[in-house]
């Protein structure tokens, strides 16, 4: 992969986030180019070899709920081979068990791909027992089930990956049209988390555009509503601490991202679909030096976020309806305006913006989504010890 270097970055505490970079070539070629070694160089060549070493012990988590098997099938085979799928579903069992089907074909494609992989049904009881036996309940509800919502499926999976021994996580969804766009996606995953030097790293994926049909032409959409109004309102706030106007935050809901597994421990997160943007405000809260920071080694080491516009357009199953995405907005808005690090003239602008978009009532305040703490608070030896989740490396409830 050639990749363009970031043009500048903003520091945040112990965080450097990274301006977004473009991919000049999506493979790079066999030998290494010793000009790339210079100082002065714009673009950087990153090796086969090194992609392949992050691959190896890369988990990318895909969270499913009821969508078409061909769809899941195909991001399948858009995941480099040595990666760990983990498929973490919430499809309907009743009065069709589509997990079932789900579960029969991701066995199928994977045996003949010679593949592991790990199937779990997020409301299982053996995916349960591991927040049990974990002694993390937060994650279960009053039936002692994992909740239902993306993010904590998202949660599931960290933890599952964490068991297996990985040590970089990624995420992509389930309901994309091109193969080639999800095989973008992990390289870049693992392109991006191979420039830090940091143990505390994170990638998060800008699409180049997202078509759409206009007046029965194609238009290559780059923002949505959404996008735009979290990035809003995400520089804004880096902007009332660094005293300087920014643009530099794209990626405020990027559902296509991935952790080094050291930092995707120590991150608090977000219900549902406030998860991506919260990733910001859990950085700035622990790492931002604004708040004393829980771990001093993390304030030493820095925190490396990256921001990678992907070639490939994005095309997502239909869109799902205007309620979603005005949740959406409401949520993501939500998660910055209940934060301490919200100054109080930013509050205001989200208020207005809510109301003024009749996404919240007049006088109301947006939803506070539930919060989990961080995933070390996991004990996964005691997880581990007691469940046979790991037979045949396979986790497949029966
Ligand atoms: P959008 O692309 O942001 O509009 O959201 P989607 O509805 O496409 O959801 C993103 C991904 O999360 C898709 O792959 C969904 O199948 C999946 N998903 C949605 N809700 C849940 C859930 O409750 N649990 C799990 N495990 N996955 C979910
Ligand atoms: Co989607």
């Amino acid at each position: 992969m050639r990749l363009e270097l970031p043009a500048n970055t903003e520091r945040f505490g112990a965080n450097t986030f990274h301006h977004i970079q473009k991919v000049f070539e999506l493979d790079g070629g066999y030998e290494l180019d010793e000009e790339f070694s210079s100082p002065f160089h714009v673009i950087e060549q990153i090796s086969r070899g090194r992609l392949f070493e992050i691959e190896r012990d890369m988990a990318i988590i895909i969270p499913v709920k009821n969508e078409r098997l061909r769809l899941l099938e195909g991001v399948l085979s858009g995941i480099p081979h040595d990666c760990l799928p983990i498929i973490l579903s919430n499809s309907k069992r009743d009065p069709v068990d589509r997990f079932r089907m789900e579960q029969s074909m991701v066995d199928t494609f994977c045996r003949y791909a010679k593949k592991r992989y790990v199937i779990a049904h997020q409301r299982s009881p053996e995916l349960a027992r591991v927040f049990q036996d974990g002694s993390y309940p937060h994650l279960l509800d009053q039936e002692g089930l994992v909740h239902n919502g993306k993010a904590e499926g998202m949660l599931a999976g960290i933890a599952l990956a964490q068991l297996l021994g990985k040590k970089y996580v990624g995420f992509i969804d389930s309901d994309n049209y091109f193969p080639g766009a999800v095989f973008e996606y992990a390289r870049l995953f693992s392109a991006g988390l191979s420039q830090s030097r940091s143990p505390y790293s994170m990638v998060r994926i800008q699409w180049q555009s997202k078509p759409k049909i206009v007046d029965s032409e194609l238009f290559f959409a780059k923002f949505g509503r959404v996008s735009r109004i979290t990035n809003q309102y995400l520089n804004l706030l880096l902007s009332h601490y660094t005293g300087s106007e920014t643009e530099l935050l794209r990626t405020g809901n990027a559902g296509e991202h991935a952790l080094s597994m050291p930092l995707a421990l120590l991150l608090d997160y977000s219900a549902g679909f406030s998860i991506e943007t919260y990733h910001f405000i859990s950085l700035l809260e622990k790492f931002g030096g604004v708040m004393p920071s829980p771990f001093p080694e993390v304030m030493k080491a820095g925190i490396d976020l990256y921001q990678m516009e992907s070639r490939n357009p994005h095309l997502h199953d239909a869109d799902k309806g205007d309620d979603h995405i005005k949740e959406m907005i409401e949520y993501s808005l939500g998660v910055i305006y209940h934060s301490p690090v919200c100054p109080e003239n930013l509050k205001k602008e989200i208020l207005q913006e809510l109301q003024s978009g009749k996404i919240i009532g007049k006088n109301a305040e947006p939803v506070s989504p539930r919060k989990y703490p961080a995933l070390v608070n996991l004990d996964y030896e005691a997880a581990g010890r007691s469940t046979d989740w790991q037979r045949h490396g396979n986790f497949i409830p029966a």
